[in-house]
């Protein structure tokens, strides 16, 4: 029985009030509910806990928003909202209530893995809780890793999380990355860009961190009539200003973003004149 029919029938919940899934964060399960009342959201929270043994905490989240890519999330029932989620070998410790993460970014935290050459350093210009950061240090072929965060919180979750996968090779930095970026000119091999909307905003900041020749992960939101035109101008208009050329050695979707709005990534390989 799927979940939807199961809650429905043990709370008495209309089937189509009842979301068809739901998100796993460490044992919290993360829920997007739509017009249902307080009470029910309650009773369907602590069904979930008696039925689950596995969830300790159950949350409503309302969607990610802000400069922080802060999640609107509440909790219904349960324990804490702070949990320690693993992926791919890497453990991270959240708190829910006010940091988020995108399961649906798994493939590429996984592929970025792989791209990685030997020997290379790495910027990653919004590292969150280290959602990047963490797994390239731990399994790939990088030299080091720079982690730069703006927002206090995930800077804490971060350092934690560096020391929680008990990480050498990754230092932190807590502040704005075109700020961070003034103090690094020239000493990146590839600077990751795991940020949107608007992340040509910060392209001449990550070009500036380069080496001559180095890589760029260039993530943006789009809409699907904008793809591939728009992202190529964007990246044109700014390596043209920075003097610099470009090849795109990969591009695809990540993810569908919200209605016809896709979340992409590109490779970009930069030479600097
Ligand atoms: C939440 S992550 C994006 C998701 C991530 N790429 C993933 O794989 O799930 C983006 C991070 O960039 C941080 N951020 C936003 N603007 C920033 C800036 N100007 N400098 C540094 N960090 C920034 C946010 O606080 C946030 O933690």
């Amino acid at each position: 029985m799927s979940f939807k029919s199961k809650m429905a029938k043990l709370t008495d919940i209309r089937e189509n009030k009842i979301p068809g899934s739901y998100q796993m964060i460490g044992d919290i399960m993360l829920l997007k509910l739509g017009k249902i009342h307080d009470a029910q959201k309650i009773k369907l929270a602590d069904t979930v806990l008696k039925e689950f043994p596995y969830v300790k905490t159950v949350c409503e989240i309302k969607g990610v928003g802000g400069e922080f890519r802060e999640p609107v999330a509440k909790k219904l029932a349960g324990n804490g909202t702070e949990t320690i989620h693993k992926e791919n070998g890497i453990l991270y410790r959240i708190d829910v209530s006010h940091l988020m993460f995108s399961k649906g970014n798994l493939n590429e935290r996984k592929r970025l893995i792989e791209e990685i050459r030997q020997g290379e350093t790495i910027v990653d210009m919004f590292a969150g809780i280290g959602y990047f950061s963490l797994g390239v240090a731990k399994f790939s072929n990088a030299k080091n890793v720079i982690a730069i965060e703006k927002n206090t919180k995930a800077y804490n979750a971060l350092i934690e999380n560096i020391q929680l996968n008990k990480l050498h090779n990754i230092s932190a930095i807590l502040g704005d990355c075109r700020i961070a970026a003034k103090s690094m000119p020239n000493s990146a091999d590839r600077v990751i860009m795991g940020y949107f909307p608007q992340t040509e905003n910060f392209l001449p900041a990550a070009i500036f961190m380069l080496k001559p020749k180095g890589t760029i992960n260039f993530h943006n939101t789009y809409n699907k009539r904008e793809l591939w035109k728009k992202p190529i101008q964007d990246v044109e208009e700014i390596c043209k200003r920075m003097e610099c050329s470009f090849k795109i050695a990969n591009k695809k979707k990540v993810k569908s973003y919200a209605p016809n709005v896709w979340h992409v990534v590109m490779d970009l390989e930069i030479v600097k004149k």
